[in-house]
């Protein structure tokens, strides 16, 4: 299926002045995020834009006070100040420094696995039912609520880290006992079985858009850390569906990142029930990673969008509403 994409509004790169690359940081995803700084400091310069690196939030903040930075592509991934959860959204809004992509509400909200689910469903859209789960709650009792099989996981964290599926009662106390590792709440969610897809979104400046779709093949049983970041076994086809059904999963991915109030570029979670055919919106990822096994440029080469058009097309999201951004 085609998509038409309307050219990149900027054509000189003096337009977007000295631009930091925000990378690394002190998450667990510094790695990944170091990774994929460093293919979108190297694909800005490229294009000409007068691009450097910064490590860390700290680190920006000196250069900002230092007057070198007109605008800040953020690529730092993981939550708790951490870059994606709208904390240093706010931070670059009182320093009025442009940013890419989502702005305080859209990172915030999408770091929120629960919340997100409940705006979703107040617009009708699909997401596995799911249950809070507060401190002393029962999981027998919520896990008869929803019927097993169940994932369980953190609301506010990403990598599929603390998160379990449970296919019986004597697994669920173990799965909660992980999850509640992690800060913040947890819940519990009628297990999806059937095929993983992810869906990228980029702004232009006639709206968001999604690209096509990946859906995603791992070699275990599911989409873990390992078949994330380590299995090189993972299979990823783009697009992953075809006809009626990728059109669906499109419509649905655009409408979910919009009510989640994203702007920019993103990326957003979906599984699809294997015996209904029914789609489930599953999390919206405001700084997607952007490594050479990063799925958001896999989608973008689909429709001939390369890495470095990619980058500047993201940076553009730092103009405003215009170019398919915030307000300035
Ligand atoms: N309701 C569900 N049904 C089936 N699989 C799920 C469900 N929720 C999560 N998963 C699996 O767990 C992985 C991680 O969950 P996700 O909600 O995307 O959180 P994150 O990627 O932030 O850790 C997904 O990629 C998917 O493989
Ligand atoms: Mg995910």
């Amino acid at each position: 299926m085609s998509i038409d994409i309307v050219p990149p509004r900027i054509s000189d790169p003096a337009v977007f002045g000295r631009v930091a690359v925000l990378m690394g940081g002190t998450s667990a995803e510094r790695e990944v995020s170091l990774d994929s700084g460093r293919n979108v400091l190297e694909a800005l310069r490229a294009r000409g834009v007068e691009a450097f690196a910064v490590d860390g939030i700290p680190a920006l903040v000196e250069a900002i006070r230092g007057g070198d930075v007109d605008r800040v592509f953020n690529i730092l991934h993981g939550n708790k100040g951490g870059g994606e959860d709208g904390v240093l959204q706010g931070l670059l809004e009182a320093l009025r420094v442009p940013y890419t992509g989502s702005d305080v509400l859209g990172s915030a909200l999408s770091m929120d696995k629960i919340r997100t689910k409940q705006v979703w469903l107040s617009l009708g859209l699909p997401t596995p039912r799911y249950v809070r789960l507060g401190k002393g709650d029962d999981v027998h009792v919520a896990a008869r609520e929803l019927g097993l099989p169940v994932i369980v996981k953190p609301s506010c964290e990403g990598s599929s880290v603390g998160v379990s599926r449970v296919h019986d009662d004597a697994g669920l106390e173990q799965a909660l006992e992980l999850a509640a590792r992690y800060p913040g709440e947890l819940l519990m969610e009628q297990l999806i079985t059937g095929d993983e897809l992810t869906v990228a979104v980029l702004g232009t400046t006639d709206g968001h858009h999604a690209l096509p779709s990946i859906r995603i093949v791992p070699k275990g049983e599911w989409y873990d850390y390992n078949a994330k970041y380590i299995a090189e076994d993972t299979q990823y086809l783009c697009p992953g569906l075809d006809g009626e059904a990728e059109a669906e999963i499109r419509r649905i991915a655009v409408e979910a990142f919009n009510a989640a109030g994203c702007t920019g570029w993103g990326r957003v979670d979906v599984m699809r029930d294997r015996a209904s055919g029914k789609f489930y919106l599953l999390e919206v990822n405001t700084a997607p990673g952007m490594t050479s096994h990063s799925l958001v440029p896999k989608a973008a080469r689909e429709v001939g969008i390369g890495f470095e058009e990619l980058c500047w097309r993201v940076l553009e999201s730092s103009l405003g509403p215009d170019a398919g951004g915030r307000d300035a």
